[in-house]
């Protein structure tokens, strides 16, 4: 499989080499694309409690957010881990790549291969999101 964006793969690869993961030993890289054409990165930062783990994805939105970006101005995001399976968003990252990115494509990638670009509303179906909170 094959997905344009080979810049936004390769920032995903690069970063997951950032990753701590003392606990999983499971490393994980993303990067996110803005429309402006920045890309924003993340890597999983695991906590002894395990709890308060971050992953990658989370981290990348919460980074692009803090850098002065908005939610709904990104365009694809790019997950990268070492795994025979192309490795999804947990269930947390679902809702906050919803929240923050609508229905975008979501690639998933091993350090050398595309295997899979999923759509965000496939991913996520139903959710929940801020519509609800002013009915
Ligand atoms: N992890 C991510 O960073 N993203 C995912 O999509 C799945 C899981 C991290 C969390 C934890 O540090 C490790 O991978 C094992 O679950």
């Amino acid at each position: 499989m094959t997905f344009a964006d080979v810049d936004l793969v390769a920032a995903a690869r690069a970063v997951r080499a950032h990753a701590w993961a003392p606990f999983s030993h499971f490393a994980v890289g993303a990067a996110l694309r803005h429309r402006d054409g920045r890309i924003v990165t993340g890597c999983n930062v695991e906590n002894a409690t395990y709890g308060l783990t971050l992953c990658a994805e989370r981290v990348a939105v919460v980074k692009a957010i803090s850098e002065g970006m908005r939610p709904d101005e990104f365009t694809a995001i790019a997950v990268v881990a070492d795994t025979d399976e192309p490795t999804p968003p947990c269930g947390a990252c679902r809702q906050i790549l919803w929240e923050f990115c609508g229905n975008i494509p979501v690639v998933l990638a091993t350090p050398t291969e595309v295997r899979a670009v999923l759509a965000m509303a496939d991913l996520l179906p139903r959710p929940f999101d801020a519509r609800f909170l002013s009915t």
